[in-house]
């Protein structure tokens, strides 16, 4: 697939995936959405790949929401359908089998705010800002909002933010929790691929299982996530990388995983 909406770089063991529409602050639409599953269909199976960094083209926006040009004359159906679609793709990059880091670059409104959710990193440049504005347009968050801004900021301060609409600054997104780190606009894609670099080390099934046992156990009871942890420990002995890993540790040298 050609993209049109989408630019992907590979680097080494990084990839990075840049919404690109800037004229319309990198706005998401149904084409776009398609083109995003396809390159994280992709991605999945790319080896090489190990950690994928998202962000938004030029200096304002990372994503300033779903098309609402797009969106204006939606039926029931449509609106539904356009939502599942968000819906599905947002959840493979959830499931991403290898670590996400969301370098945001400015705007993260709506569907803006719910893709750089489902990242397992936030990283903001200081002139980001976050929100969820949907009710001031007669919707809801649609992408997930109202169920993960929940599970990373607390119902509170997710209501709060929902209900009113608020636009929060980085050092606010900060402080509640939903970024983990604000640095400068011009420094924002080299700390993420900083970051992505100290995690490219490391073995590539245990991240994969660590974010499995992460994201799974969020949703179940302590009793069932630590079965979970449990199964999960266990597989990394079957794994090439556990044999590495402590072989090199007890040999003093760096290990050479293979994600095997
Ligand atoms: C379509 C958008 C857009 C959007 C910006 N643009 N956001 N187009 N959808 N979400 C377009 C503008 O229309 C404008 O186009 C150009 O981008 C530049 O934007 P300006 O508004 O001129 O910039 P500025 O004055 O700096 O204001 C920036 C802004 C504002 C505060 C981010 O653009 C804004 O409020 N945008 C909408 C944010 C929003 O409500 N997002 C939630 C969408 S609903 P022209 O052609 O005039 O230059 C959503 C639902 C998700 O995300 C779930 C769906 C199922």
């Amino acid at each position: 697939m050609t993209y049109k909406n989408i630019l992907l770089d590979k680097e080494e063991n990084l990839a990075v995936i840049t919404i690109n529409r800037p004229q319309v602050l990198n706005a998401l639409n149904a084409e776009l959405l398609h083109e995003l599953e396809d390159a994280i269909e992709n991605l999945a199976t790319d080896s090489r790949v190990r950690v994928l960094i998202l962000t938004g083209a030029g200096d304002k926006a990372f994503v300033a929401g779903a098309d609402i040009a797009y969106m204006q004359n939606m039926t029931v159906s449509e609106g539904k359908e356009f939502g599942l679609l968000g819906q599905r793709v947002f959840k493979m990059i959830e499931d991403f089998p290898k670590p996400t880091i969301a370098a945001v670059n400015g705007y993260a409104l709506g569907g803006g705010c719910e893709l750089a959710m489902v990242c397992d990193i936030r990283v903001a440049s200081d002139n980001a800002k976050f929100g969820q504005p949907e009710v001031s347009l007669g919707i809801i968050p649609g992408f997930g909002g109202t169920q993960r801004l929940v599970r990373l900021v607390g119902p509170g301060k997710a209501k709060e933010l929902i209900y009113t609409g608020e636009i929060i600054d980085a050092q606010t997104a900060f402080q509640i929790g939903l970024v983990n780190h604000v640095v400068k606009q011009d420094e924002l894609l080299s700390f993420a691929k900083e970051l992505a670099k100290r995690i490219v080390g490391n073995a590539p099934l245990a991240l994969r299982y660590a974010k499995e046992a992460i994201n799974n156990g969020m949703e179940m009871d302590l009793e069932r996530g630590l079965m979970l942890e449990a199964n999960l420990f266990g597989v990394c002995f079957s794994s090439l990388d556990q044999k590495e890993g402590m072989k090199a540790f007890l040999e003093r040298r760096k290990p050479s995983f293979q994600g095997k």
